[in-house]
């Protein structure tokens, strides 16, 4: 039998993760939560429970998933949310390929998105999203609460921090270390360390702002 499942955010994220969950046997989408439609509204068919606050009023505890690919949203969340409340799965799409299972370690609330592969030796933290056909190779860890937009490819032995935003498209060489809190532009070619919390875009990727 499908387990209950809740989704935070009904924006295009959240459409895409509740066709992800539809694609699995796991889970049934009982609601979506969200704070900027009214309670009450369909989106895809699935009601709006609420905002945040709905989530303090559940009694038992509930599977939730954090569509949303901002880290800072994601952080905003976790921080107003009574954690013994709420169970946070693994989603994967069964498309998605882990070419070594048994040495790939994700975090719980991990979002793994249609056509990803990752090979061997990862480790991916808790509450990352990894969007449509991203790549992830040998020895590669992400941090918590990371997003990777659709089309990322990351190459061997690259250190992701926590709470970094990799735009569509972004390409990441061997090695490399991007530092926590800091954001890859769409399409970025990144070569050398990105440092924490800031901005790098372009071919190769350069600061554009603190
Ligand atoms: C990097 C990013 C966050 C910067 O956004 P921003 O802070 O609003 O920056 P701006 O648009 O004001 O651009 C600042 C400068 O950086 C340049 N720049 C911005 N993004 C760039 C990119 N991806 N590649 C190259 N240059 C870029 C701009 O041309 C501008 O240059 P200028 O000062 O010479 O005019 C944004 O452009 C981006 O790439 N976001 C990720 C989007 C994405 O992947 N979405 C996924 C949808 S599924």
């Amino acid at each position: 039998m499908r387990e209950p499942l809740v989704i935070y955010g009904a924006g295009g994220l959240g459409k895409e993760v509740l066709s992800l969950v539809n694609a699995t046997d796991s889970y049934e989408v009982k609601g979506f939560i969200d704070d900027g439609i009214s309670p009450g509204t369909f989106v895809k068919g699935v009601r709006i429970l609420g905002g945040c606050n709905e989530l303090l009023s559940f009694d038992s505890p509930i599977n939730l998933a954090l569509a949303l690919g901002s880290p800072m949203s994601k952080l905003d969340v976790l921080k107003k949310i009574d954690r013994s409340k709420v169970h946070f799965p693994i989603l994967r799409h069964p498309s998605v390929i882990l070419q070594e299972a048994s040495a790939i370690e994700i975090g719980e609330g991990t979002i793994l998105c249609a056509g990803s592969i990752l090979t061997t030796d990862i480790r991916i933290g808790s509450h990352v999203l990894i969007n449509l056909k991203c790549t992830i190779g040998h020895g590669v860890a992400i941090g918590d609460t990371s997003s990777l937009m659709p089309g990322v490819n990351i190459a061997g032995e690259v250190q992701v921090g926590s709470s970094v935003l990799i735009g569509s498209g972004v390409n990441i060489i061997n090695r490399v270390h991007i530092g926590d809190n800091s954001i890859v532009g769409m399409g970025s070619v990144v070569l050398r360390d990105v440092e924490a919390g800031i901005t790098v875009a372009g071919v190769p990727a350069k600061p554009i702002r603190k």
